[in-house]
C-alpha cells in the first residue's frame, strides 16, 4: 500500500503558529514614514507590535507632530549616500526596511524638452537612494527579515510626461528582483500601490483634487479611494509572510483593469 505524502505537507505546517502578521519583539524602519503611504506602514506595523523608526530629511518636532511620539524618529536623505550609511550605522540591528520615500515628482515637460536635472535628480533619488538605503540597511538587518520598496502603477502603465516616473519605478523592481536573489535568505519585494489619497496629490487645487477622487471611486473595481493603511496591511503582509520574495503585489483596487483616470 502506498502511503500518502502527508509527512510533506504535515511538515510545511508543523508550526502551529505558522505565519502570522504579528510583529511583537521586531524592529521595523520605514525611510519616508512620517507621511503618506510611509506612515500608514508605520502605523500598521507599532499596530502590530513593532517598534518603529521612521526616517526621512527632516525631524517633525512634537509640536508640529504629536502623532509622532510612539516613534523614533532619524535624519536620512536617500539622495546622500554617505548620509544613509550613516543613518543607518546610528540605527543598529533591525528586523524589517520599508523604502517608500521618493523625491517631488517634478513637471519636467514633455521627454524632448525635459529639464534634466530635474529628470536626475528624481530617477537618482527613487532609484539609487532605494538602492542605498538596500545597500546599507542590509547588513544591519536580523536573520528572517526583509526589505520592501515603493513603487507605482506607472512602473506598467506610462503615462506621458512622466518618463522619469516611469523608468525609475520600473528600475526600482527589477533591483527589488535583483536583491531578492543576491540578498537571499533576506526577503526582498515591492509594493506597486495605484491612486492613495495623500498629501503626494497637495500639488493639486482642492476642487480638482476631490474630482479625482470621486473619478477613483466611481471607475476603479473596488469602488474606493485607496488610503494609506490599505498598503500597511499589505506592507505586513510581506514582512511577515516567510515564502514570499522576488514579487512585485499591486495594491491599486483594481486600477490595473480599467482606462487611466488621471
Ligand atoms: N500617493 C499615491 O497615490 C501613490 C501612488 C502610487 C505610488 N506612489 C509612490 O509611493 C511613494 C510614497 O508616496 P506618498 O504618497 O507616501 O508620498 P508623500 O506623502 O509625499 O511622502 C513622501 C515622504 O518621503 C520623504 N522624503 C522625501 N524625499 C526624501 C529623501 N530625499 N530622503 C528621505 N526621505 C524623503 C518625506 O519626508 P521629508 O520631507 O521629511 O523628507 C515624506 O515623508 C512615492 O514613491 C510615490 O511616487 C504614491
Amino acid at each position: 500500500m502506498t502511503s500518502r505524502p502527508d509527512a510533506l505537507s504535515n511538515e510545511a505546517f508543523a508550526d502551529a503558529s505558522g505565519p502570522s502578521l504579528n510583529l511583537a519583539g521586531k524592529t521595523v524602519v520605514v525611510v519616508g514614514g512620517k507621511t503618506g503611504i510611509g506612515l500608514g506602514i508605520a502605523q500598521a506595523a507599532r499596530a502590530a507590535g513593532a517598534t518603529v523608526v521612521v526616517a526621512s530629511r527632516r525631524i517633525a518636532t512634537p509640536d508640529e507632530r504629536p502623532d509622532l511620539a510612539g516613534y523614533r524618529q532619524v535624519r536620512l536623505d536617500m539622495s546622500d549616500e554617505s548620509a544613509v550609511s550613516g543613518a543607518f550605522d546610528g540605527i543598529g540591528a533591525f528586523d524589517h526596511l520599508v523604502v517608500t520615500a521618493a523625491p517631488d515628482i517634478g513637471s519636467w515637460g514633455a521627454f524632448q524638452d525635459a529639464d534634466m536635472r530635474g529628470v536626475r535628480a528624481y530617477v537618482e533619488g527613487k532609484f539609487l537612494g532605494s538602492w542605498a538605503c538596500a545597500r546599507h540597511g542590509a547588513p544591519h538587518i536580523r536573520p528572517n527579515g526583509s526589505i520592501t520598496f515603493l513603487t507605482g502603477g506607472m512602473a506598467v502603465r506610462p503615462k506621458i510626461g512622466f518618463t522619469a516616473v516611469t523608468s525609475a519605478f520600473a528600475a526600482v523592481e527589477a533591483l527589488s528582483a535583483s536583491l531578492a536573489l543576491e540578498l537571499a535568505p533576506l526577503r526582498v519585494n515591492t509594493i506597486r500601490p495605484g491612486f492613495v489619497d495623500t498629501d503626494m496629490w497637495g500639488f493639486l487645487p482642492e476642487a480638482q483634487r476631490q474630482g479625482l477622487r470621486q473619478a477613483v471611486a466611481r471607475n476603479f473595481p473596488a469602488r474606493r479611494v485607496g488610503q494609506p493603511r490599505d498598503i500597511g496591511h499589505a506592507a505586513l503582509f510581506l514582512m511577515t509572510n516567510p515564502y514570499v520574495t522576488g514579487t512585485v503585489v499591486e495594491v491599486a483596487g483594481g486600477e490595473n483593469l480599467v482606462p487611466s483616470v488621471g
